[in-house]
């Protein structure tokens, strides 16, 4: 006799565990199953983003950056440290307790909401008469049964053709994040937005870093003005970041891992380094799902194949986050989420993919939403632009960070923001105002007559707002 749920979510990343919390305030008997397992085999709620993605990623980043003030910019700000050494395997503890608490915090909240937690790998098995039968593979094999169904189960790192991860040396966003020692030499293949946080990571610590990239364009999907400013930061930290590389064969040794590539000249070179982090993107994870038992769509990258409202090709079997089309973020997979759960109430669920910030989380931060210049002038629009450093930003100059622009974009005839780009401090935070003007539909000009408070970075933004209209006060 299989236990009977109104929705059943697979997987308890930030969408499925979202939906699943949104879909319990709504009235409905909810199951949420995810596989995931801690050190000790024990249930890990949170799926990428809390156990190898957006949490541990940070703290690393945040110890890293400590290290790095106390080493460098202290001395600046007259304090002078003395014998300062690092412990990388306390911090790496010190992530894997920020982890727990975050695993910890979503069992907690299912409790609260009365989500019903199943620990073990989920699997269609059937369509019955009013929904689903779902399996439950973890310490004990379940039967449920779902009216309607979240797929939730998100992405995992892409492995180079013939060089599978073994986490040892050839590592995945997985083993970069748990590298108990810095590396003397470290690679990475891929400068997008892993290969650019965890290469920050371990410099910051000692490594020497080197990243080869595909593309002959730095951080291609950016804004190229706020692209290059970053690019010229990182190059004098001391990150060598090669373009337009081609990776030929991998081979590792008990001295480390050898990468030929061809540089963007042609010529054949090779990288001689301890730990190889290959960070290429992401892909899909559907084996084990058991699609083809109730005939659920997928793509030919393995995606689930959805509507803009996250519908399956199946009815009441919906699919949200890094498992379907669109940016792998976390923030869009729970928002997705929050929709899913509406729509199955009967509300009127929506997600405004216009609207979704990136934040890169490197020093300096990137920090973007909207359509860059060079999109803008694809798609044939007319716009204005206005820049502001915060070179000549009050706040920026005490903190020590002058790092970096904000740049504003509005259309040339009725101002509305088209997009909003930022590399400097806090760029993470400084967008959220952006984010709330698009959505809001809101001009430059709105944006300028708004009081901001002194001394912030954020008069950077009104600044910048200023500048779309040739007006800056403090520039
Ligand atoms: P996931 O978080 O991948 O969760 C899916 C869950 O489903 C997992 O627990 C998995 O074990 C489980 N599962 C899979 N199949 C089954 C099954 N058959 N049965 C049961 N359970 C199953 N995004 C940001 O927005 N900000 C960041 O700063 C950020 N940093 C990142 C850093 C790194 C290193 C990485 C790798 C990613 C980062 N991301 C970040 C991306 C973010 O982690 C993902 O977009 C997000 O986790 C996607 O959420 P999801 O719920 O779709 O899937
Ligand atoms: P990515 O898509 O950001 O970058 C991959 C890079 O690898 C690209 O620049 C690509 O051109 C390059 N590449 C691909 N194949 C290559 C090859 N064979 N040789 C050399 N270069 C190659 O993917 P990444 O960094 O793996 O991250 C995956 C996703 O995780 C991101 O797209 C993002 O959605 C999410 N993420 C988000 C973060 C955030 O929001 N701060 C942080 C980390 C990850």
């Amino acid at each position: 006799m299989s236990q009977q749920f109104d929705v059943i979510v697979i997987g308890a990343g930030p969408g499925g565990y979202i939906a699943a919390i949104r879909a319990a305030q709504l009235g409905k008997k909810v199951a949420c199953v995810d596989a995931w397992k801690n050190a000790t085999g024990g249930p890990a709620p949170g799926g990428t983003c809390t156990n190898v993605g957006c949490i541990p990623s940070k703290a690393l980043l945040q110890s890293s950056e400590h290290f790095e003030h106390a080493s460098h910019a202290f001395a600046d700000h007259g304090i002078t440290v003395k014998g300062l050494s690092m412990d990388a395997a306390k911090m790496v503890a010190r992530k894997d307790a920020v982890v727990k608490q975050n695993n910890d915090g979503i069992l907690y909240l299912f409790k609260k909401n009365k989500v019903s937690f199943f620990h073990g790998r989920g699997s269609f098995v059937k369509v019955t008469d009013g929904g689903y039968e779902i399996k439950v593979a973890g310490a004990t094999e379940e039967t449920l049964h779902g009216q309607q169904i979240i797929v939730a189960t998100g992405s995992s790192a892409r492995a180079l053709p013939g060089t599978p991860f073994d986490e040892t040396q050839v590592l995945s966003n997985e083993g970069a994040l748990a590298l108990t020692a810095v590396p003397k030499k470290l690679g990475l293949i891929g400068s997008g937005v892993i290969g650019l946080e965890m290469g920050s990571v371990w410099r910051r610590l000692g490594a020497e870093v080197t990243i080869l990239e595909g593309l002959p364009t730095f951080l291609g999907a950016v804004d190229q003005q706020i692209a290059k400013e970053a690019q010229k930061a990182f190059v004098k930290q001391g990150l060598k970041i090669e373009l337009g590389v081609t990776v030929g064969a991998i081979k590792t040794s008990k001295k480390g891992v050898n990468v030929a590539w061809t540089n963007a000249k042609g010529e054949a070179q090779t990288l001689d380094v301890d730990k190889l982090i290959v960070s290429i993107g992401r892909v899909p994870n559907t084996t084990g799902l058991n699609a083809q038992a109730v005939g659920l769509a997928l793509d030919e990258r393995g995606c689930i194949v959805v509507d803009g409202d996250c519908r399956t090709n199946l009815p009441g079997v919906w699919a949200v986050g890094d498992v379907v089309r669109g940016p792998m973020l976390a923030h869009k997979a729970e928002e997705e989420g929050v929709a899913v759960a509406e729509r199955m109430a009967g509300q009127h669920g929506h997600v405004n993919f216009n609207t979704v910030p990136w934040v890169i989380y490197t020093s300096p931060e990137i920090a973007w939403v909207g359509r860059t210049e060079q999109q803008l002038k694809a798609d044939g629009v007319a716009y204005k632009a206005g820049t502001f450093p915060f070179l000549a930003n009050g706040r920026a100059r005490a903190l020590g960070d002058t790092t970096g622009m904000v740049k504003m974009l509005a259309d040339a005839a009725t101002d509305e923001i088209l997009g909003v780009h930022i590399v400097g401090p806090m760029a993470s935070e400084l967008i959220a105002e952006c984010v709330m003007a698009m959505e809001f539909r809101a001009s430059s000009e709105d944006i300028a007559r708004i009081c901001h408070a002194h001394p912030s970075l954020s008069e950077s933004t009104k600044e910048a707002a200023l500048a779309v209209d040739k007006r800056t006060l403090n520039f």
